[in-house]
């Protein structure tokens, strides 16, 4: 296999650029500080990206506004992972053709999944020529360079050829939250799953050090972050292109051994490399919530096949039922595609069985979108948009069902939660268990950012009622 080497090349190079934009903006703006609008689409490895764009443009004394209308710079960071996601993207971009005519000194930008696809880019390049700056997700370490020839040069720029493979370390994060917080432990993925476009516009899969992740979750924790979630698109293949690397259980036991009030989440698991060792330490560990997120996809053993998962149904239910068994109250949450190329209703059906076997808290489901460029785009997919329509939604209300009772049996229980928001009226809070249910509560916002205990009184389909305690 390729080895990837670390490197910390967010050299003092781009560390200048940033003065120099410094300098252009202040310039501009007579002293005033420039504003910079950022939208992110898609999953959290995009969002860690966004964080790392602000934590530039800090650097190069930007503020930031959650409306685009006053911004001096719009980015809008792009997922290619289904249409839907890219038609928002054109519409949302579309609709920026306006303010610019406004104010004709916004530089608009477009970075993020979508760009790292050639016949994407090109279009939207062509098809907006009010975005100034077009960029990548391998070109994110560049992006002070890019920005200041944005800005100094008056010519559009566009970097999409750019297949650096390697992780940049050293770049400066402006985090989004205050107790809720995103630690990417690698990059890109190797698998392959034939209706997936992630490994085409995210690279090859690479992990960080041992020694960048501890420090950043040390960091974290002293910091005050309650709820760290650790990302990558298969988290336990972790280590793979390193040298003598811990395993992701390894890994993951060792941050938990960080003294402090916290819990620590992981996302995605991928059921061909997710192991019994993995869940032990989950069992036995302090900070880790009761919580497996395992997609599935298909509970048909035939369409896992065709989609080049590398499990069945037997190995998915092994690790499910060894988690049961280790881990009191689990809760799993899991991905699944309905209306896969050749998928049946009896395929369908093997997915909804698995489904109630199961017992999912909650699940992420989505009708399957062909992407131009993956082996499953070229197979025949006879099925009506209707017929999945159909499966989808019986699918839904079967679930519906089994989060409903899972609900209901939390009644009268005790829960550890951690105070995320205000639910926007009567002083109700919205807070989240260790396994990831919203309950909502009354209570002072002075509440927000802390661990709690409530008595659940109530349940709905998906989410729990209660009162603090
Ligand atoms: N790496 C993660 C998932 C990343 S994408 C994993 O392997 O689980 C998130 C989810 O989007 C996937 O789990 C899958 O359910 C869904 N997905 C990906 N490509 C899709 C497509 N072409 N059509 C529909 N859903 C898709
Ligand atoms: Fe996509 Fe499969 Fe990789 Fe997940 S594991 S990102 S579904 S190719
Ligand atoms: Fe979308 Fe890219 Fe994530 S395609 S789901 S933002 S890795």
């Amino acid at each position: 296999m390729e080895k990837f080497s670390t490197v910390n090349d967010f050299n003092q190079s781009q560390e200048e650029y940033l003065n120099l934009i410094y300098e252009i903006m202040q310039n501009r703006k007579r002293g005033k500080k420039p504003v910079a609008f950022i939208r992110t689409y898609g999953c959290q490895q995009n969002v860690a990206d966004g964080e790392r764009i602000k934590g530039m443009l800090e650097c190069a004394g930007f503020v930031f506004e959650d409306k685009p209308d006053n911004a001096d710079f719009i980015l809008v960071n792009t997922c290619a992972v289904r249409e839907h996601a890219e038609d928002r993207v054109f519409g949302n971009v579309g609709a920026l053709k306006n303010l610019k005519l406004k104010y004709p000194n916004t530089l608009i930008a477009l970075c993020g999944c979508m760009m790292e696809q050639k016949h994407i880019a090109d279009r939207m390049y062509k098809s907006f020529p009010y975005v100034g700056l077009v960029f990548g997700t391998h070109a994110l370490h560049q992006f002070p360079e890019l920005l200041y020839r944005s800005l100094s040069g008056g010519k559009r720029v566009y970097l999409r050829d750019n297949d650096d493979n390697l992780i940049h370390e050293g770049i400066p994060v402006k985090r989004d939250g205050t107790f809720k917080g995103w630690l990417p432990i690698m990059y890109g993925c190797n698998n392959f799953c034939t209706y997936c476009i992630v490994p085409y516009v995210r690279g090859r899969e690479r992990s960080r050090e041992k020694y960048v992740i501890l420090s950043e979750a040390n960091e974290m924790i002293c910091s005050g972050y309650k709820d760290i979630t650790l990302l990558g698109q298969n988290v336990n293949s972790y280590g793979k292109n390193l040298k003598n690397s811990p395993s992701f259980a390894e890994l993951i036991k060792e941050i938990d051994s960080i003294e402090g009030d916290y819990w620590l989440r992981f996302m995605t698991s991928h059921p061909k490399d997710c192991t019994h060792e993995l869940i032990d330490v989950i069992a036995d560990s302090k900070h880790i919530s009761k919580h497996l997120h395992l997609p599935f996809q298909s509970g048909s053993d035939r369409i896992l096949k065709a989609m080049n998962r590398h499990y069945n149904r037997e190995k998915y239910l092994d690790i499910v039922n060894y988690a049961k068994s280790r881990i009191p109250d689990v809760s799993l949450t899991s991905d699944v595609i309905v209306g896969f190329p050749g998928e049946t209703y009896e395929d369908f059906k093997q997915t909804l069985s698995l489904i109630r076997e199961v017992e999912y808290t909650s699940l992420f489901t989505f009708i399957y979108s062909p992407r131009v460029g993956t082996p499953a785009a070229s197979m025949d997919n006879p099925i009506s948009d209707e017929e999945k329509g159909e499966w989808f939604r019986e699918l839904l209300s079967v679930q519906e069902e089994i989060a409903a009772k899972r609900c209901a049996s939390m009644v009268g229980t005790v829960q550890k939660v951690l105070v995320e928001s205000e639910k926007g009226k009567d002083n109700i809070l919205n807070a989240r268990t260790s396994g990831n249910i919203i309950v909502e509560a009354p209570g002072s916002k002075d509440l927000i950012g802390s661990f709690r205990d409530v008595k659940v009184t109530k349940a709905g389909n998906w989410i729990l009622k209660g009162e603090f305690i």
